[in-house]
């Protein structure tokens, strides 16, 4: 707590130091999209599970407290992922650590060149969306369903720390999570090596979610779904999902892979970063513990229904389900 804190002060004080705020940016914006990420595996596994739950958080993403967020999220994805290219770079080239200063205003420069372009498409989905007078989820209602998220990572960590507490007293260990130093070194690879691979798979989902289509026109009835020559006949969001995971490009589900490696991927990247962040702020051996666990649980846990949503698919029952679901 008190490394967190005195991060904090530091930060303030050494006002303009542009490496300084680059690290802190690239902190809050990895850990941004992964609580993002953590609610849209869990939403989208909802497409095959719960079709009436997918239906009302489709909903909820199209109403204005989260369009506000997606503008957001777009803009950290955007930045972390050319700061990390910029990290990557100059673990490689040591020699050219004179250029820090000058790297991290370019990595500023060309976030803000693509941000322009992309904030002027997704606001054209807003306007074309808002010119129709749509119905809007209350925000009651994204109250109840996002404090339900809230409870399960809070029950997660209360039960993490009173696992750990019972292990201290049964094992009498006084250390916290570690990992011996050959699993750090091959994670540190790791966490570059994903890097590398995620940018343009996230960025193609991005541009598949916001740019070519949006938001909004997962819902859209008679259109075209985008990576498919299939028509979302209904304009129901599970029959988009749908669309999207059966369609076969040579007798391959290719979404369905897709999103399976982006889930594999972004899921152990953005989890080990969260396990380097907890280690910075979280000392005392039973906290320490308890939060590594939490953290090995979750990917686990995300990994596994993620995986099983997308084998498991949308199929003409769900549609079904979807066609009697009235929202608002
Ligand atoms: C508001 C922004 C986003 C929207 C509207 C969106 C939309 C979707 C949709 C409709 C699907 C269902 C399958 C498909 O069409 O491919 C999906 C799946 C997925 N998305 Fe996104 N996406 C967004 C942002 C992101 C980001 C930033 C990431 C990564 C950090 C991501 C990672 C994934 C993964 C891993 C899956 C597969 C989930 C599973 O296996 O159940 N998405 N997304
Ligand atoms: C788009 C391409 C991406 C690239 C090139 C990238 C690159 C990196 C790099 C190089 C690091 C530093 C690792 C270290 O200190 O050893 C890092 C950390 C991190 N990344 Fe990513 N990343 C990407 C996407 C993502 C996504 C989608 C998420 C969220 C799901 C994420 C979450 C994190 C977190 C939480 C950290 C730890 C931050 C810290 O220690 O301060 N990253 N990333």
């Amino acid at each position: 707590m008190t490394t967190l804190v005195t991060t904090v002060t530091e930060t303030l004080r050494y006002r303009g130091k542009i490496g300084q705020w680059s690290w802190v940016l690239h902190r809050v914006s990895g850990l941004g999209t992964l609580l993002f990420l953590i609610l849209h595996v869990i939403d989208t596994s909802w497409a095959a599970f719960a079709p009436d739950l997918y239906a009302e958080a489709i909903d909820q993403y199209q109403s204005p407290l989260f369009t506000i967020g997606e503008f957001i999220l777009i803009a950290c994805v955007v930045y972390h992922a050319y700061n990390g290219l910029r990290i990557i770079l100059f673990d490689y080239k040591p020699e050219w650590w004179k250029h820090q200063q000058r790297a991290a205003n370019i990595v500023f420069a060309t976030t803000a060149i693509t941000l322009i372009p992309v904030f002027a498409i997704m606001l054209n989905h807003v306007l074309e969306f808002y010119e129709d007078d749509p119905e809007l989820a209350s925000f009651s209602s994204i109250v109840e369903m996002q404090s339900k998220f809230l409870l399960g990572f809070i029950a997660i960590i209360v039960a993490a720390l009173v696992l750990s507490a019972l292990y201290g007293v049964i094992s009498r260990s006084r250390s916290g999570f570690n990992l011996p130093s050959r699993a750090e070194a091959t994670l540190w690879s790791f966490m570059r090596l994903s890097g590398v691979l995620i940018l343009p798979l996230v960025f193609g989902h991005l541009a598949m979610m916001h740019v070519i289509q949006g938001v909004f026109d997962i819902t859209g009835a008679g259109i075209q779904v985008v990576g498919t020559d299939i028509v979302n006949e209904s304009g129901h969001a599970v029959e988009f999902v749908g669309a999207r995971w059966n369609m076969l490009l040579a007798g391959v589900a290719i979404w369905r892979v897709y999103d399976g490696l982006l889930l594999a991927l972004v899921v152990l990247h953005g989890f080990n970063g969260l396990r380097y962040v907890v280690n910075d702020y979280a000392h005392p051996p039973l906290v320490n513990r308890a939060l590594n666990w939490a953290i090995v649980f979750g990917a686990v846990a995300l990994i596994v229904v993620g995986a099983w949503a997308l084998l498991a698919g949308v199929d003409e029952t769900a549609y079904e389900i979807a066609e009697d679901i009235v929202l608002h």
